[in-house]
């Protein structure tokens, strides 16, 4: 579409459709303007429909609709001057009608889709870094924000998978940004959604497939399926499959073109595709040396990232590249300068000072995974730092207190956000967990935690401060308080 025009817009599906100059596109009543369409579709949580008549007097010029039966055929009709076309299915439209008025962005750049149960939002970001070092725009979108790399609020948590307008729209403002390369989240919901439909992606990255969450097999089932669409169904032309996993590597006997990755070494036999594993991995104080082969050389990587988890994350961001024709050595130059993301097992070293590590991890399962990936870089004692939130699932409390005592060699507990809990109740809910409650310290001031384990942990010692991520806040009561366990860990070793 050259103009934005309701008829154009429309071609498909209404050929009569009015002639009529559009100005943004919105499924938000409460942001539409003159001279928008208004998109009314039956969501979740709101119908869209019924603010049509809120649209209108804030001056749209069309309102493109859901139909109220889907066997309904195309209905045009006028409501104070405005047009209001109804549409069958325009749920299932949005990302198509999206990328017509936007003029098909993702074809003008190299969209990067990755999804899997964990890493996503570490994967692309490594992709927009790396490429960001290369000297290139490059954009993400995901949990963690959306922007162009350098200048993303980190702490503006969004979905993990935007709605099909607002991706398209993003992508088309990165194009006219200059960017060559986005990065997205792409979350089971987004594909079951339709969010992400008609997009053109150059790669698609599987990371994994975990039970975590999952009650029923069936649920699995459809989990698996709904993350399968992105390799079978949609339009992608590059597929980079972690052969480490169970599902991913089902899926390569299926996907004879794809690109295997694998830190064990271990592909599929007779392999014909690209690919690229680990040789040997070192994991050292303060971060990681991988060497690697692949079908397009061999190389050593390093690395500030910490835990085998990580490295899978890495491996995969450099294969995709490599497959998208990013040369090796440009790439292998610029390894040691990607970051974690913010409060993800984020590391803070200073000389003489034990390493501290951020990370987001809240759950059981995340707190082993982050005490075993921490445990591989310590060469001293592991210390981990954590407490859980208050008027929240209490049954994950002792569970935790059980996994710092076994994963961990000093354990701190202190406050997450108790909210309207009483702080000394949630420790001792921990606390139980634990078979020795008298071998871990209590300091329900979070500041005062971490300052303490800061000074009792010696320079070979490895602290894991779990929980805050990227947060910058405490709820305590009703109050919302400015913390961050980063400016806080950065301040302590004089980082600032
Ligand atoms: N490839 C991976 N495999 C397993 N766990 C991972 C992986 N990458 C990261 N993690 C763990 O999962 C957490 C979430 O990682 P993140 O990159 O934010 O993934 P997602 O966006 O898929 O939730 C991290 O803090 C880390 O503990
Ligand atoms: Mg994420």
């Amino acid at each position: 579409m050259n103009d934005r025009n309701l008829r154009e817009l429309l071609a498909p599906w209404v050929p009569e459709a009015p002639d009529q100059v559009l100005r943004e596109m919105t499924l938000d009543s409460r942001t539409a303007a003159t001279g928008d369409v208004f998109i009314a579709v039956a969501g979740h949580k709101t119908d869209g429909r019924r603010y049509i008549l809120q649209a209108i007097s804030q001056g749209v010029a069309a309102v493109v609709a859901q139909s109220e039966d889907d066997t309904e055929e195309v209905k045009i009709s006028i409501l104070h001057g405005v047009p209001v076309i109804y549409l069958r299915r325009l749920n299932e439209l949005l990302s198509v009608l999206a990328g017509r008025f936007y003029g098909e962005p993702s074809r003008t750049l190299h969209l990067i889709g990755v999804t899997g149960t964990n890493g996503k939002t570490t994967t692309t970001h490594l992709l927009a870094q790396w490429t960001h070092l290369l000297g290139k725009v490059s954009a993400v979108m995901g949990t963690v924000g959306k922007g162009i790399i350098g200048q993303i609020n980190n702490t503006a948590a969004t979905n993990t998978t935007g709605s099909p307008v607002e991706i398209q729209q993003l992508l088309a403002s990165l194009k006219n940004q200059g960017a060559s390369l986005a990065a997205i989240e792409v979350s089971s919901h987004g594909l079951v959604q339709h969010r992400v439909s008609h997009l053109h992606f150059a790669a698609a990255v599987f990371t994994n497939l975990s039970i975590d969450h999952l009650d029923y097999h069936c649920d699995m089932v459809q989990y698996e399926a709904a993350k399968w669409r992105l390799f079978n169904e949609l339009d992608v032309v590059q597929r980079i499959i972690n052969a480490d996993d169970a599902t991913g590597r089902r899926w390569l006997e299926q996907l004879p073109q794809a690109v295997a990755v694998s830190i064990s070494g271990d592909l599929p036999t007779l392999w014909k595709g690209n690919w690229l594993c680990a040789d040997k991995v070192h994991y050292h104080a303060h971060g990681t040396e991988i060497s690697f082969r692949s079908s397009w050389g061999t190389g050593l990587l390093y690395s500030q990232l910490v835990g085998e988890f990580n490295v899978n994350n890495l491996l995969l961001a450099l294969a995709t590249l490599l497959a998208l024709d990013y040369p090796l050595p440009a790439l292998l130059a610029t390894t040691s300068n990607l970051q974690s993301v913010c409060g993800r097992m984020e590391i803070f070293h200073v000389d003489r000072q034990p390493t501290v590590l951020v990370d987001y991890a809240h759950t059981p399962d995340a707190l082993e995974k982050a005490l075993k990936a921490a445990r591989l870089h310590c060469h001293g004692k592991l210390w981990c730092v954590f407490g859980c939130g208050g008027d929240r699932d209490k049954v994950k409390r002792p569970l935790m207190g059980a996994i710092a005592e076994k994963y961990a060699d000093q354990v701190i507990i202190t406050d997450d956000n108790p909210r309207n809990e009483v702080s000394q109740d949630i420790i001792n809910d921990i606390l139980s967990g634990l078979l020795d409650a008298d071998g871990a310290q209590t300091i329900s001031g979070r500041t005062e935690a971490v300052t303490s384990a800061i000074m009792q942990a010696a320079p070979t010692d490895l602290i894991l401060v779990a929980g805050k991520g990227h947060e910058n806040y405490q709820i305590i009561g009703q109050q919302r308080l400015h913390y961050s366990d980063r400016t806080t860990v950065a301040c302590l070793l004089g980082e600032k």
